[in-house]
């Protein structure tokens, strides 16, 4: 993530508006991406407001993840993950997008369901010479599936909320299931209602929060586990990091996390249990 005056310092230096910044970022952005299966490496660049603090924007990023020997509908895609990076850390709203390809139709379905202009530019590459093209969100997904269309009026990156109180359904006293509850507590889960959250603590004792995220094409949804694996992995440069524990929380409806975090666990970091708790 870059600070408003980083990118202030960066874009007076260079003499370079804050979109050919988003634009030159996006080869660092690159070099985050866990493509093991397609070797194609995708980076992308938000600017989203910032209202946890005094600044007025900042620039986060994102890159794709792909996960070994599970199917490929587990992959978490660039812009997934930098929309999410910039969501886990309060920022609202979102103002434009980079990316170092072409958008895929399942992220410009992904990206209708956060509260933004139409009109807001997505920068992408485009032709043999890959120039920068920019076009506007409304655009890329003319006619869209909306979350309206299930009866949704609420969006991710709203004003208000999502937030929603549970309280476990055990007593412990335990501060990775705390984190996880209090990332169930901010899942976007308005078509389930399966509020969930997960909380990774490497070896070295960092913990990273994920919450839930749902699309109303359901398929875009992200899980919590992969909204903490997609953190972690763009708060560190470091490969091949420990993984000591990992909670999932959730408040179980129809909809639930437990089978599928084992099952992403079980590649991604190998010989660790998942520990699972309900909440309601
Ligand atoms: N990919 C993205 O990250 N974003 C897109 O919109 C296009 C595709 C990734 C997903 C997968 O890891 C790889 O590129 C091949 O599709
Ligand atoms: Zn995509």
């Amino acid at each position: 993530m870059l600070s408003e005056s980083q990118c202030l310092q960066l874009t007076q230096s260079l003499g370079i508006d804050l979109e050919a910044l988003m634009w030159l970022l996006l080869p660092l952005a690159k070099i985050f991406a866990m493509a093991p299966i397609s070797r194609f490496q995708v980076g992308a660049v938000v600017n989203a407001g910032s209202k946890e603090t005094d600044e007025r924007f900042k620039l986060y990023l994102g890159a794709n993840m792909e996960f070994l020997h599970q199917p490929l509908n587990q992959t978490v895609h660039a812009e997934q993950s930098a929309t999410m990076n910039a969501w886990h850390q309060g920022a609202q709203p979102l103002y434009a997008l980079a990316v170092s390809e072409a958008p895929c139709g399942h992220c410009r379905q992904f990206l209708n369901e956060f509260k933004i202009n139409p009109k807001m530019p997505v920068i992408f590459p485009s032709g043999k010479d890959r120039t920068v093209q920019k076009t506007t969100i409304s655009d890329l997904l003319p006619r869209a599936m909306r979350p309206l269309d299930l009866g949704n009026r609420t969006a991710l990156m709203a004003e208000k909320g999502p937030y929603h109180k549970l309280s476990l359904k055990i007593s412990v006293k335990d501060r990775m299931i705390d984190e996880a509850l209090l990332a169930a507590e901010r899942a976007y889960a308005p078509y389930s209602k399966n509020y969930a959250g997960c909380a990774i603590q490497t070896e070295t004792g960092k913990i990273f929060a994920g919450r839930s995220v749902e699309s109303a094409a359901y398929n875009p949804s992200l899980t919590p586990l992969h909204s903490a694996i997609a953190r972690m992995n763009m708060a560190m440069l470091e490969e091949n990091v420990s993984i000591q524990r990992v909670v999932v929380v959730e408040k179980t409806t129809n909809v639930s996390q437990r089978k599928a975090a084992a099952m992403l666990l079980e590649s991604w970091a190998p010989g660790i249990e998942l520990e699972y708790f309900t909440a309601n």
